[in-house]
């Protein structure tokens, strides 16, 4: 398309990506009617909340189950790739290219939620790694498949473009100001990214006997997008920047328990006042306590749910990991730990993998299996045994400050489809760690942000 209008370029020396340019030229044209009356804001009780339903991205497209583990682990591959690819976009000022990459763009989990008057349902990707809520809009300059239409600010009765002055679009990383209109881009670790303008909107939430309709809450319009949508129309941000859902509905808390990771039953999401452990249905054999560890703040990520790990058990021995492997470099941010929703398998830094890899190679009495190289998974044993043979498998314990987790057998080996043999799922990381979702398969975990605590205990999810 023929870009019009006048383009103010970033000041000489700038470290602007050069994606800002090329976006103002071609967002002009769309925006010159697209400032918005002021609304009044609608004060926000802290009763609100809802429960949701979490639809794994590959669910009902017919995989098998070889094919879904392989599918997720290459995307936790890539994940972690994004991630990691901060150390080298600026090398010398990881605080900065922190700030530029806000997260891959993958992600494991799709919440429905409503959008405009009246709504329009679409699936958006629940990503814990960032904070923005964003939907591909029409007109549409670049945009990447999704099954539902796209958003049309035109056929809604309640969107209000933001101004450049409103509080959230300071919030944004790189706000750019056209004709008063806040115009938001936010880049993911990989290729991905998304342009637009930030607009208050109207968004419905949660199953039909909980549903909720909130008014202006603010999101991003995006009418240039690149990277892959994994079969949703959006992402919705749960990270702790001022942007994402948990922030912006004024009852800072969620929880979610994930069924087992083969299991065709849905996951829950529940927010706000349906966010509590208290009533979780555990399973009746064993009386299990619920058990918290306070979030960190990394300066450089203070977007991301950095968890403060102590060390890794296995077989009921304690390994000697210096807590130092798990720690946040204070100077230039990398390292650390967090939870996080959209990678699957387990990341850890290079040292505790290694001494977790030796504690499995010693205890468990099977062949090694001799791995590709460019298989993600490389603690792997040959399977199944011999006949009558019985194998003792060692168990896991993740210790945080406060809380240890007893990892159930599922939630840390499985069946690799590239080489049939039993491994740990889990893999090594020149940077920092990343608790994956496959390690809280079967646990209700607890977000709380008003008192900065991650709380959980095992429950059959696929009952509560
Ligand atoms: C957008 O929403 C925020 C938060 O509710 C509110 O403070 C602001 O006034 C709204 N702005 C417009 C233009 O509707
Ligand atoms: C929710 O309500 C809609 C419309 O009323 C209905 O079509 C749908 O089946 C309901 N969903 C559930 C899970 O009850
Ligand atoms: C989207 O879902 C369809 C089937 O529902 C599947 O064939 C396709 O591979 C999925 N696309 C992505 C990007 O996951
Ligand atoms: C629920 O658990 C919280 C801790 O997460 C506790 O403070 C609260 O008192 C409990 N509420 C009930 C009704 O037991
Ligand atoms: C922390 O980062 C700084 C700057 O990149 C580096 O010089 C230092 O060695 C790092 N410290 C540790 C313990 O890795
Ligand atoms: C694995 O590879 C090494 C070196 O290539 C070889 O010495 C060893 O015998 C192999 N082990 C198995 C179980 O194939
Ligand atoms: C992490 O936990 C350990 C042990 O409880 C504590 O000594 C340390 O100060 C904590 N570190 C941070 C950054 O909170
Ligand atoms: C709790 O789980 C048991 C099975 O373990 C089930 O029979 C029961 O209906 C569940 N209760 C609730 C309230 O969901």
């Amino acid at each position: 398309m023929v870009a019009s209008g006048v383009l103010r370029s970033p000041p000489p020396g700038s470290k602007m990506p050069r994606l800002v340019a090329a976006l103002a030229v071609v967002l002009l044209p769309l925006l010159s009617a697209a400032v918005g009356s002021a609304a009044a804001a609608l004060p926000r009780g802290g009763g609100l909340g809802f429960e949701a339903t979490l639809r794994h991205v590959d669910a009902g497209a017919g995989y098998t189950e070889e094919q879904l583990l392989s599918r997720a682990i290459r995307r936790s591959r890539d994940r972690v790739e994004a991630l990691q690819s901060l150390a080298t976009l600026a090398p010398g000022d990881a605080i900065t290219a922190a700030r530029i990459l806000v997260r891959a763009s993958d992600g494991e989990y799709l919440m429905d939620m409503g959008i405009g008057t009246p709504p329009r349902y679409y699936s958006a990707i629940l990503d814990t790694g960032s904070d923005l809520i964003w939907t591909q809009c029409a007109p549409c300059l670049l945009c990447v498949d999704q099954p539902t239409p796209y958003f049309d600010p035109a056929t809604s009765a309640t969107y209000r473009a933001l101004s450049c002055s409103s509080p959230m679009c300071d919030a944004l990383y790189y706000p750019l100001c056209f004709q008063n209109v806040c115009v938001y881009q936010y880049f993911y670790g990989d290729s991905a990214s998304t342009a637009g303008v930030l607009a208050n909107e109207t968004f419905t939430f949660g199953t039909n006997a909980t549903r909720v309709t909130v008014p202006s809450v603010s999101f991003g319009c995006g009418n240039l997008n690149a990277g892959s949508l994994a079969n949703g129309s959006g992402m919705v941000g749960f990270g702790r920047g001022s942007l994402s859902l948990v922030s912006q509905l004024g009852s800072p808390r969620f929880s979610y328990c994930l069924t087992s990771f083969l299991s065709p039953v849905p996951s829950r999401l529940y927010f706000g006042a349906y966010a509590t452990l208290n009533s979780t249905n555990t399973s009746t054999t064993d009386p299990v306590r619920m058990q918290s560890t306070p979030f960190v703040v990394n300066p450089a990520l203070p977007t991301m749910y950095f968890l403060n790990m102590t060390g890794i058990s296995v077989g009921g021995y304690r390994l000697p990991i210096d807590p130092a492997v798990f720690a946040i470099n204070d100077t230039d941010g990398t390292g650390g730990t967090i939870i996080d929703s959209g990678t699957t398998i387990t990341y850890l830094a290079e040292p505790a993998y290694q001494a977790v890899r030796e504690a499995f190679v010693s205890q468990i009495k099977l062949p090694l299996l001799n791995v590709t190289d460019t298989s993600v998974l490389d603690t792997c044993f040959k399977w199944p045994p011999p006949p009558r043979q019985s194998v003792i498998l060692p168990v896991v314990v993740l210790h945080f400050d406060g809380a240890d987790m007893e990892l159930p057998l599922q939630n840390y080996m499985l069946v690799d489809p590239s080489t049939s043999g039993l491994c740990l799922a889990m893999a090594t990381s020149s940077d920092g760690s990343i608790i994956g979702n496959f390690q809280h398969q079967n646990f209700h975990v607890l977000y709380d942000l008003e008192n900065s605590l991650l709380s959980f205990v095992p429950a059959p999810c696929n009952l509560i």
